[in-house]
This record gives structure tokens, C-alpha cells and sequence, in this order.
């Protein structure tokens, strides 16, 4: 949008006064351009200088018409804001994608994680901005398994106590590449808590209750959900039914129970969530 246009712009000749005025110049000046030969000029009858606006461009001057924007409303801004949020989703979305297919054994992990885990979040009220960190945090919480081999995320059949510390670590890389990222960095210590446990027994630092984020808790019981819910090389995917009786078992040890009661509440007895497609 152009700004409302000035006198001196519109106008096509210009004395030197105005021209320098458009310059941000001195008159001089403008005169020793006319005199080197590096700016066009006209006489007047009476001896004065005039110049062209548009031969003002030859000197670099470029009207404010073409470069001044209206300052953006708040509402433009809100858009703006938006648009590169959705941008940035879009792009993490596609990134996880990718990631999660390198781990046979859980393809569409972290989408199926975003889906359960932002119907809880709605289930608990959060503000469409926590959402919008839930969201952020669900989709990269393993992230850190872009450092493990594909070897062992696709092994069939248990893991050894080498492996299984191995893959212990995602969560500690997850943090620490997502908190190297100034605008994601508000959930990187999600990534690093969601293996904590309520009772003060998970990993890497060994939080428990309130001091582990409310979104690390509510990623750490849909994770698990959508684990036990997966087909293994060395076990069937459990039924809804049983997996929620699981989770409800570890409620208060593993398990926040206010975030497993909101699961309860949010997955359906055909197991699905109201948005969730949990294969
Ligand atoms: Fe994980």
C-alpha cells in the first residue's frame, strides 16, 4: 500500500530547493550535480535551476512512493504472525515425516502423538497458544532419534541393555538440537522431559510431578498409548480397551493421573479420539 503521496513527489519539476529537500540533501549539492554534469537541469527564463523528479532517480533518489509501506495493523500483523506459524508447522510436519520413517516400527509415530495429544490439551483447556507449543513439542519429541541407527529402531525383538541405553539418549538430543533453534526453543525442554516419570524414576534428570512441563506429562502417556497400541515384530498391537487399562495401572507412578484421566475422557470406546485416527 502507498503511502498518501507528498506535494514534492507528485511533482514532475522541481526547483533545487525541492530537490534537495527530496534528497535530504543541500542545495549546493544539488547544484554540484547539475554543474558536473551528473544530473540533467533546465534554465528558467529568469536563470534558475529546475530539474526533473524522475532524473532525481539517476542519482539514486527513489521516491517514497515506491519503497514506503503503511505501517501493518494489528490485524495484518496477527496474519503475518500466522502465516509463518503455519509455515513453520508445515515444514516440521514434513520434517517428522521423514524422520519417522527411518523407524519402521513406528511410521506416523509423532503425528498419531500430535493428534491424541492436542485433543487432551483442548480436554484440559489449554489456550490456542499452548496448543500451538503442544503441538510443536508433540511433533519433535523424538527427535533425537535422528542420532540413533536405523539398525536398532527397526530390530526385531528386544532390545540389548547397549541399544537400550542408546535409544535412552533421544530425548537428551532432541533438547539440545530443538534448544539450538531461537524460535523453537521454548520446547525443547518438553523434548528432554517427555521419558520423565510422575514418580520421579524416568530419564535424563529424573523429575517427578509438577516439576516435569505439562506437556512433557501429556506426551509421556500418549507415547506410550501409541506404543502399546503398535504391532511389534514380537507382539500384536493391544486393544484399546487394554492399552487405556495399562496406562491406568501406571496412573500416579508413570503416569500423571490427571492427564490419564483426560485420555480416558478423550479416547472413544471404537478408539478413536474425537480427531485422532490412531492406527
Ligand atoms: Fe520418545
Amino acid at each position: 500500500m502507498a503511502k498518501k503521496k507528498t506535494d514534492l513527489i507528485t511533482r514532475e519539476i522541481l526547483n533545487t530547493r525541492e530537490a534537495a529537500a527530496l534528497l535530504k540533501v543541500t542545495t549546493q549539492t544539488i547544484k554540484n550535480y547539475i554543474y558536473s554534469g551528473k544530473l540533467k537541469a533546465i534554465k528558467t527564463p529568469g536563470g534558475h535551476h529546475r530539474v526533473r523528479r524522475v532524473d532525481l532517480e539517476g542519482i539514486g533518489f527513489i521516491s517514497e512512493e515506491d519503497t514506503y509501506q503503511v505501517p501493518l495493523t494489528p490485524a495484518d500483523m496477527l496474519s503475518s504472525y500466522e502465516t509463518i506459524v503455519k509455515t513453520l508447522v508445515s515444514t516440521i510436519e514434513a520434517f517428522t515425516k521423514a524422520l519417522d520413517m527411518r523407524d519402521v516400527i513406528f511410521t506416523g509415530h509423532s503425528a498419531r502423538v500430535d493428534n491424541i495429544s492436542s485433543s487432551i490439551g483442548k480436554s484440559m483447556g489449554l489456550s490456542d497458544k499452548e496448543l500451538q507449543d503442544l503441538k510443536l513439542a508433540s511433533l519433535l519429541h523424538d527427535v533425537g532419534k535422528v542420532g540413533i541407527s536405523e539398525s536398532i529402531l527397526g530390530k526385531p525383538g528386544q532390545l540389548t541393555d547397549q541399544e537400550f541405553f542408546l535409544v535412552k539418549q533421544h530425548p537428551e538430543i532432541g533438547g539440545k538440537i530443538i534448544g539450538g533453534i531461537d524460535q523453537l526453543r521454548s520446547v525443547a525442554s518438553t523434548i528432554r522431559h517427555h521419558h520423565e516419570r510422575f514418580d520421579g524414576r524416568g530419564y535424563p534428570d529424573g523429575l517427578a510431578g509438577s516439576e516435569i512441563e505439562l506437556y512433557a506429562r501429556i506426551i509421556g502417556v500418549v507415547e506410550t498409548y501409541d506404543y502399546l497400541r503398535s504391532d511389534l515384530s514380537f507382539r500384536k498391537a493391544a486393544s484399546v480397551d487394554d492399552t487405556l487399562r495399562e496406562i491406568k495401572k501406571c496412573s500416579g507412578t508413570q503416569f500423571d493421573p490427571e492427564v490419564v484421566e483426560h485420555l480416558m475422557a478423550t479416547i472413544g470406546n471404537d478408539g478413536n479420539s474425537s480427531e485422532a485416527v490412531i492406527h
